[in-house]
């Protein structure tokens, strides 16, 4: 479309507001009291980053709002740009076609991303086919350095890709902006393209995620130098919109929140105690038994410390949750049984201190949602504890509060900071709500071999590429590939590569070899021939060699000098005995992330290594020792 046409086409629609400042309105974010602010918006096709593109744009001081692919195009009016979000959709099908086309007559520039990227294409006259599939870090190599979105960046940028589509030809008006180049050498065109004609564009990789080095940087050349908008927008005027709205949302009733002593809830804690008093805010710390070592003592004292103790409850329930979870082996089950007794017990509580007309506080942040399918489009990846059935209906009923639902740790611990938290509440390291219980791996005792036949045929000889050998592991873990939930099997590598080569290794091994997802170093000997799956459930005493594991890790961390560099560590237990070994095998997953929604796996010193598994080995129970080495996707940082 010419720029005059596009122009006319804009002049069809309904006067929209004024189209250079906008007076920003309830209940979106812009809900800040004096300032105009520039936005964007996102569309949201349900990839499990829309809400991280929003997040990147708001950190660049420019308001982002998500927006659903059906909305009217009116609900497009205040917007100086709009970004359209990846999806589990195949462009390639033809699926989620029937989304508000007319976005594409407006005369606002227009990035999408993956599936965005694809529809763009498509749009304009080009073709999108099923293959070509990327996934992980590849080299992007810019053709037009001088083009503005690209102001800044090198040559060539590392960037991250999870897609089964790919853009094979362009329309007119089109060109070809840059293309990538994997792991294994290969090439892929039209990673990025571009028409200044039309000011649409697109790229294929996500430059939402972290390890798209300098996404955020592309993303905000698309905004601030494409877009030409101007970053007003802060944290701080967030926070007065958080309070504003509990406050609005709560009215004279009081709040009883779930705080499990981790970063969410305790910032969730005091966003509350400011927004109502601290005699309106009842807290409840809840022992599932599921949790570290010691770790319910330090969170009492913590809240104690942070003065949150005026209406502190705590409840050992540890009977109340291995009950619930006798017997279950199944992941998602698992969750949901965790998530239901933390309600009953909520319930009960409130009860017993006859609160129970007070609205449920809970510290989700906005992943919580993402990974449960919580918007319309998201595939559910793994169900949240604070997203279970029983909760969705009570926030349908408008009884949660959610102060920080819309952000990400990142976020959070910003929040913390400026609301004066001390550090080493800040970033003690995220733990999941269901604990220890997604770290147990559970079994029948019977071999997992669904989808394993293929993948035992393919991988010797993938493996040897790199000098390693492998072996697929007869139970299967949760894992995110091309945005959707894959429950796959994980491979035990043996052999010694450099860093750099097993992570190569690992990308070779799951992009290739089918019913594979997750990739684990074998730590502790020689090559296994067999690997016997053990029965196990959550019992007591199991639960008890994985906290002692857990405590081995996060002290040898901590010891090294490490727990800052390390985002996260989950220590899991997997009822699997290495040939003629006893015990079973304890897997670390030591991960760098920034928002969880990706991560790549740590590469620790071999003296800690050798630490780990010296001390892992001499537990009770243990029989093997590995490292895990994949990314998030395709491996998520849990293992349930
Ligand atoms: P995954 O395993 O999906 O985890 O890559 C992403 C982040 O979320 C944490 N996680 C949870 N946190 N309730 C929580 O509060 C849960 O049910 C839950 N499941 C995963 C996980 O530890 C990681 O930081």
């Amino acid at each position: 479309m010419s720029a005059g046409a596009r122009q006319d086409a804009a002049r069809d629609f309904p006067p929209g507001p004024e189209p250079d400042i906008i007076r920003a309105s309830a209940p979106s974010l812009s809900n800040h009291r004096t300032v105009n602010h520039h936005r964007i918006a996102v569309i949201d096709f349900g990839g499990q980053y829309a809400h991280l593109i929003a997040t990147k744009i708001r950190r660049r001081g420019v308001l982002a709002e998500i927006r659903q692919p059906e909305d009217p195009v009116e609900a497009f009016l205040p917007y100086r740009g709009i970004v359209i979000s990846g999806s589990p959709s195949l462009a390639s099908h033809g699926e989620d076609s029937a989304y508000t086309k007319e976005i594409y007559d407006l005369d606002v520039p227009i990035l999408g991303f993956c599936f965005g990227h694809q529809e763009i294409a498509k749009h304009y006259g080009g073709t999108v086919v099923h293959g070509g599939r990327e996934w992980g870090r590849a080299l992007l190599h810019v053709l037009e350095t001088e083009h503005p979105l690209f102001a800044g960046l090198d040559p060539v940028e590392q960037v991250w890709m999870s897609h089964y589509d790919s853009v094979t030809a362009l329309g007119p008006g089109f060109r070809e902006l840059g293309y990538t180049v994997t792991g294994g050498g290969d090439e892929h065109r039209f990673a990025a393209i571009g028409s200044d004609v039309h000011r649409r564009y697109g790229f294929q990789f996500h430059p939402e995620v972290d390890d798209t080095l300098h996404g955020e940087e592309m993303i905000a050349n698309f905004v601030l130098r494409v877009c030409g908008c101007r970053p007003t927008w802060s944290m701080e005027a967030y926070l007065d919109t958080i309070v504003d709205r509990v406050r609005e949302q709560v009215g004279d009733r009081s709040v009883f929140l779930l705080a499990s002593g981790g970063v969410d809830s305790t910032v969730a804690a005091v966003i509350l105690g400011r927004a109502l008093g601290p005699e309106r805010l009842h807290l409840l710390h809840i022992d599932n038994g599921l949790m570290r070592l010691d770790e319910s003592a330090q969170v009492l004292k913590m809240f104690a410390e942070l003065r949150l103790d005026r209406n502190l409850h705590f409840v050992d329930a540890s009977e109340d949750f291995l009950r619930a979870l006798e017997g279950v082996t199944d992941p998602e089950e698992k969750r949901r049984r965790i998530g239901n007794t933390f309600v009953e017990v909520f319930q009960r509580e409130a009860r017993r201190l006859g609160i129970e007309r007070h609205l449920l506080g809970q510290g989700t942040i906005y992943p919580d949602t993402i990974e449960t399918g919580g918007t319309r489009r998201a595939d559910t990846i793994k169900t949240h504890h604070n997203r279970v059935p029983v909760i969705e209906r009570m926030i349908a009923e408008g009884r949660v509060v959610e102060p920080l639902a819309e952000l990400y740790k990142v976020e959070v611990r910003e929040l913390g900071r400026k609301l004066g938290l001390p550090d080493e509440a800040i970033h003690r390291h995220p733990f999941p709500g269901p604990g220890l219980g997604v770290r147990l791996l559970c079994s029948d005792g019977r071999e997992d071999r669904a989808g394993l036949a293929g993948a035992e045929e393919a991988l010797p000889a993938v493996a040897a590429r790199f000098g390693l050998r492998a072996l697929a592991l007869p139970i299967r873990s949760v894992g995110v590939k091309a945005d959707l939930r894959a429950y796959e099997h994980p491979v035990l590598l043996t052999g010694e590569a450099p860093w750099e080569r097993i992570l190569e290794a690992v990308s070779a091994i799951t992009k290739t070899v089918p019913g594979i997802n997750r990739c684990v170093l074998n730590l502790s000997g020689e090559h296994p021939r067999r690997a016997r799956v053990l029965p196990a459930g959550v019992t007591r005493a199991r639960l008890e060699t994985l906290r002692r594991a857990d405590a081995v890790v996060m002290d040898a961390l901590r010891r090294f000098g490490l727990d800052r560099r390390v985002w996260q560590c989950p220590t899991v237990l997997v009822p699997l005995a290495l040939d003629d070994a006893d015990g079973e095998t304890v897997v670390v997953r030591p991960v760098r992330s920034e928002r969880a929604m990706t991560a790549t796996p740590v590469d620790l010193p071999p003296e800690v290594l050798r630490h780990l598994r010296d001390e892992l080995l001499a537990l009770e129970g243990v029989g093997a020792v590995a490292l895990d080495v994949t990314s998030k996707p395709p491996g998520t940082i849990e293992w349930e």
